[in-house]
């Protein structure tokens, strides 16, 4: 413990110089335009049943200001595999909270970003300096879980974590409020409370109230609310044994003002906040399951998207038999490795969005299991992709 933080100590000394050159190089970059909003800022807290925390208070609050997604799920269980498939795409059957890298070869939204000139940042409550790798970082005072690596999905990702421009842009929130006061707030952001903070070990109650405190100053600062969408969501819900519905709401000034207090029923999961940014700017897709993940609505409606139905699939399961509460197989499953790494369908085309060139080198010889398709249904561990069975 104390080693640990006199480390922290020297790293956090060792990493000032080149924290205070990247405001120079974020405030300095051109802004790219999105089709509806120039920044989003996605938020998310931990383990809650939908009904739970669409009751809470502070969420309520928030959510009469902005859109309740009510048909919003996560995509399996536990934490890490939820938060590792909303930046790449798939959790390559991960059924655990281990301290997990996913190969270099596998791209990320920062890769779908980063080749479109659109600055990013995730943004960790009290990881104790940019950049930092170890699985968590407890509160040197009280000993209390604090920072987890298994909620910061790009650092999981060796394409972000062995490239140090990329690791240098994995921060803790006090560089947050340091970047929101310069005006150097980068345009797709991921931001992670600590482990009170987010309701892991505390209650709804808490993270609701963590969340309006947080969100409520930003909502009427320039500096970050400037053509900017809020997602505020959870990585998975509380009881395993019921469907993995959680709450999503969507905030910020490019809401138009006839939908603010409205609710959209329309199927989402992890995989829309992937291919919301993708619809946004115009980007190339990962070829995995965001390439026909449903576009949050109302961006749907201005960038001319249709928006689908689960079941819109001839021969797709019933949506009240997805639980989506167990992982298929794969490299990452503790006992069912079986299957690979899942091939990207590098012709994928989708709403006229096609893959990133670079993935398509890398990839469109390899063989291996295909199971992405343009559809918007997704598997799970009881409806498992072919060689995915876990078995
Ligand atoms: C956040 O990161 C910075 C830069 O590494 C470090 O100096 C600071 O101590 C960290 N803050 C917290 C609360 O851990
Ligand atoms: C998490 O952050 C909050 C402030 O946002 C703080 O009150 C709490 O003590 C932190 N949790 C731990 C375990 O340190
Ligand atoms: C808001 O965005 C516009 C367009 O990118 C920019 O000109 C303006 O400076 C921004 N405002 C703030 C406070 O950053
Ligand atoms: C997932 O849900 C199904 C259907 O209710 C149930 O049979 C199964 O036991 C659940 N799995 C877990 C891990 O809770
Ligand atoms: C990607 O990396 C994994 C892990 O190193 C390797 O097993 C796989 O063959 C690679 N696939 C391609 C297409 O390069």
């Amino acid at each position: 413990m104390y080693l640990d933080s006199a480390l922290a100590g020297v790293a956090a000394l060792l990493t000032t110089t080149t924290v205070a050159t990247q405001y120079v190089a974020q405030t300095s970059a051109a802004k790219v335009s999105g089709k509806v909003f120039d920044r989003m800022a996605v938020i998310w807290l931990e383990n809650t049943n939908y009904d739970k925390a669409a009751g809470d208070p502070s969420l309520q609050y928030l959510a009469k200001k902005g859109i309740t997604l009510s048909s919003y799920y996560g995509v399996t269980h536990p934490s890490e595999p939820n938060y590792v498939a909303a930046i790449g795409g798939d959790y390559f059957g991960m059924n655990n909270d281990d301290h997990n890298n996913v190969p270099k070869n596998i791209s990320s939204i920062v890769d779908l970003l980063e080749a479109k000139g659109i600055s990013w940042a995730s943004y960790q409550e009290d990881m104790p300096y940019t950049g930092y790798q170890d699985t968590e970082y407890d509160n040197p005072r009280t000993g209390a879980n604090m920072y987890v690596r298994k909620h910061n999905p790009c650092v999981i990702y060796d394409s972000v974590a062995t490239q140090p421009s990329r690791l240098n842009l994995i921060k803790n929130l006090t560089l947050f409020q340091n970047d929101l006061k310069a005006n150097a707030l980068p345009q797709w952001m991921f931001i992670t409370p600590n482990m009170t903070s987010d309701g892991h070990d505390s209650s709804v109650t808490t993270a609701g109230t963590w969340t309006r405190n947080f969100v409520e100053p930003l909502l009427s600062n320039s500096n970050f609310m400037n053509k900017t969408l809020v997602l505020i969501t959870f990585d998975e819900n509380h009881d395993y044994t019921q469907p993995n519905k959680v709450l999503g709401i969507l905030l910020g000034d490019v809401i138009p003002s006839s939908l603010v207090g409205t609710t959209d029923s329309t199927f989402y999961d992890h995989y829309s906040e992937i291919s919301t940014v993708e619809a946004n700017w115009g980007l190339d897709t990962l070829g995995r399951f965001d390439v026909g993940a449903n576009v949050f609505k109302f961006v749907a409606d201005v960038v001319g998207e249709k928006v689908r139905s689960w079941g819109s699939t001839s021969g797709s399961v019933a949506l009240s038999n997805m639980y989506f509460n167990q992982s298929y197989a794969g490299p990452f499953n503790s006992k069912y490795k079986n299957g690979g790494w899942a091939v990207p369908n590098v012709d994928a085309e989708y709403a006229g969005r096609t893959v990133l060139q670079k993935i398509k080198d890398a990839w469109s010889s390899a063989s291996g299991n295909k199971i992405y398709t343009t559809n918007l249904e997704i598997p799970d561990g009881q409806h498992p992709p072919k060689g995915f069975e876990p078995k």
